[in-house]
């Protein structure tokens, strides 16, 4: 079944194994657990310094694994990770993670990363909006949410040209390396939308 977006943003796809999002220049698929080594290939040392993921190759693996495996979600409802490639080149590129939260109907909790030689060329702008698209037409968020390190000046400017505004503030964000940060969530709310979701993975629609 194909669906497309009532905006500019892609297309998008849903199969019994998994979703397919479009843009131009990219193409996102559900992740599957035989992707890992090439999630972990797009980890570089400024993928780590903003994301705190575990620096040691060993620790970093069990951190996916974990993340990744659908039957230790840490966030039963909806947990939906996809793996982000160049459509020209069919490169992996890196991750974008959509989560709801049980305690906040109808909001979903994203982040992403973008591996070496792929950042600041447009491509997290442009996947984002795809995201945004797929969250709202097709799993009926009617808020999205993001947090980032204060200073993390791309991933402001990436969220607040996808629309997103300043919500609150935390002046120690704990991350998965230990390290504790002062960070800003920025959030986003939307009509529900309209159109039905019919999801070829039987997920259910966000409350
Ligand atoms: C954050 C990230 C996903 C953004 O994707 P990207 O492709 O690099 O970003 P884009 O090229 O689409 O640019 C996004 C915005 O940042 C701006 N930007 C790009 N490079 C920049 C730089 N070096 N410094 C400041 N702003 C920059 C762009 O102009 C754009 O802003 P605009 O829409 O106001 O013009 C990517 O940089 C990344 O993976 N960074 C490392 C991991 C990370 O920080 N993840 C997020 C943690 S919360």
């Amino acid at each position: 079944m194909g669906r497309r977006p009532g905006t500019t943003a892609g297309t998008f796809t849903c199969n019994t194994d998994g979703h397919v999002l479009g843009t131009d220049r990219l193409l996102l698929r559900t992740l599957r657990p035989d992707d890992l080594d090439e999630v972990i290939a797009t980890v570089d040392r400024v993928v780590l310094r903003w994301q705190g993921f575990p620096s040691e190759p060993d620790a970093l693996r069990e951190f996916f694994r974990l993340k990744i495996d659908p039957g230790l979600q840490v966030h039963p409802k909806y947990n939906e990770h996809f793996l982000i490639s160049e459509r020209s080149s069919g490169k992996i590129m890196g991750l974008r993670s959509l989560y709801s939260n049980p305690r906040r109907n109808g909001t979903l909790a994203t982040g992403s990363w973008l591996g070496e030689g792929w950042r600041g060329r447009g491509f997290g702008s442009e996947e984002l909006r795809v995201i945004v698209a797929y969250a709202v037409e097709h799993q009926h968020a009617t808020r999205m949410i993001a947090g980032t390190e204060n200073t993390n000046e791309r991933a402001l400017r990436q969220y607040r040209s996808a629309g997103f505004r300043l919500a609150s503030r935390t002046k120690e964000h704990a991350l998965p390396d230990g390290r504790t940060v002062p960070a800003v969530w920025l959030a986003r709310s939307f009509r529900r939308s309209r159109k039905a979701a019919i999801c070829a993975l039987g997920q259910p629609s966000l409350p």
